[in-house]
């Protein structure tokens, strides 16, 4: 990143320095995302032509799970971003559910940035925003290249409606969507409550309606956003899609495979997406085989893979590393541009080799 030149003749070539080490609160990362709803999803969309060309390094995450609490997990997500992005790091994101009864978020998250050329770390970033924020780009991109081939939804469906859902709708109304129906359906009345407040807050026009039945919520929605924390699928009936909807399916585990086999399948990376139990893997798991799965959101952008309007289709992002990194070092940069930065002075002390 910074460079020093050496004084001694044999080196007129820049040899790479320490980096400083930066802090960037949660604060600042919500000032530098905040209204940029469309270059994220620009980046986003760069970040997976990017990965599927092979120019990006994005091994399986890896979970930490506990014996004695096992909704709770922590999640490390290592990635390297190749082009112009050039940053290595890691998101490091737990999620903890019952902590939305203690009346904080679910998830809380850092991300560590490292320098390309020395490795060295250079930032540490709040990260549950950043994490909010690609997901829902992704999801918002995904919806707009999915709906290519058919009508756009005017009726929207949120099914599970936390922090998660409230971003893709930030996303998709800032994006270009808007809706004339609203549909909310959540196990906690509290919720649904919190994000109906939330939705006349962001100023829609659209007539919103708290569902009583999941089936209800789906059979009136056109596009469909899973935002749940399911462990186990608990929509099963096949006939609910009958009217052939986009279903973004966030939270992954919430569809039977069942009503995958009946749909147009896509997800965000194949090897990542067929782990940990989410719906794909189960219904690889069942028919042993892939062949359900038609492709990639790349796959669609290129053109290798059209979308029937005659089927449901699902999109299943994994949720990637890279685009963590992807959004993390945006932010960096934006910071850093407004010379806001808060260095950690002498963060990296033990310099010399032999003292
Ligand atoms: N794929 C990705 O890249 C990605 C990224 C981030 C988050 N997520 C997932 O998004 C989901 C939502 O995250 P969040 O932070 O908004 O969580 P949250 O806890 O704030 O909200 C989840 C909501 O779902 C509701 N719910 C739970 N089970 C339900 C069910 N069976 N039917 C209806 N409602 C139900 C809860 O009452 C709650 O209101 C999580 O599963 C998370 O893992 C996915």
């Amino acid at each position: 990143m910074t460079t020093t030149h050496s004084t001694t003749s044999e080196a007129f070539l820049p040899r790479p320095s320490v980096p400083s080490f930066a802090v960037i609160p949660g604060a600042q990362v919500q000032r530098a995302l905040q209204g940029r709803e469309k270059q994220i999803v620009e980046l986003i969309e760069s970040i997976y032509r990017l990965h599927g060309a092979g120019d990006s390094v994005n091994p399986p995450s890896y979970f930490l799970r506990f014996p004695d609490r096992p909704s709770d997990r922590i999640i490390a997500l290592p990635a390297s971003v190749g082009g112009r992005v050039l940053v290595d790091g890691l998101k490091w994101i737990s999620s903890f559910p019952q902590n939305v009864a203690e009346g904080i978020p679910r998830a809380s998250a850092v991300m560590i940035l490292n320098d390309h050329d020395t490795g060295y770390p250079f930032a540490c970033l709040e990260s549950s925003i950043i994490s909010a924020t690609r997901t829902a780009g992704s999801a918002a991109l995904a919806a707009n290249w999915l709906s290519r081939d058919r009508p756009r939804a005017k009726r929207v469906g949120f099914f599970g409606v936390g922090l998660i859902a409230r971003y893709i709708h930030t996303f998709l109304t800032a994006t270009g969507w808007s809706f004339d129906e609203l549909g909310v359906y959540d196990l906690s009345a509290a919720s649904a409550a919190g994000f109906c407040a939330y939705l006349k807050r962001s100023g829609t026009t659209g007539h919103i309606t708290v569902c009583d039945s999941a089936e209800r919520l789906i059979r009136s929605s056109d596009l469909i956003v899973f935002a749940t924390v399911a462990g186990q699928p608990h929509v099963k009936d096949v006939q609910w899609f009958a009217h052939n909807p986009l279903v973004l399916h966030i939270s992954l585990r919430d569809l039977a495979p069942e009503i995958l086999l009946a749909s147009t399948n896509i997800v965000d990376d194949v090897e990542h997406c067929l782990k940990a139990n989410t719906a794909p893997h189960l219904t690889e798991q069942l028919t042993g085989s892939r062949d359900f799965l038609s492709g990639t959101l790349d796959d669609v952008m290129a053109g290798r893979v059209t979308i029937p309007a005659e089927r449901p289709v699902i999109f299943s992002p994994f949720g990637l590393g890279v685009l963590d990194l992807a959004v993390g070092k945006y932010v960096y940069d934006e910071v850093a541009r407004s010379g806001e930065l808060h260095i950690i002075d002498d963060f990296f002390h033990e310099l010399r080799r032999y003292g």
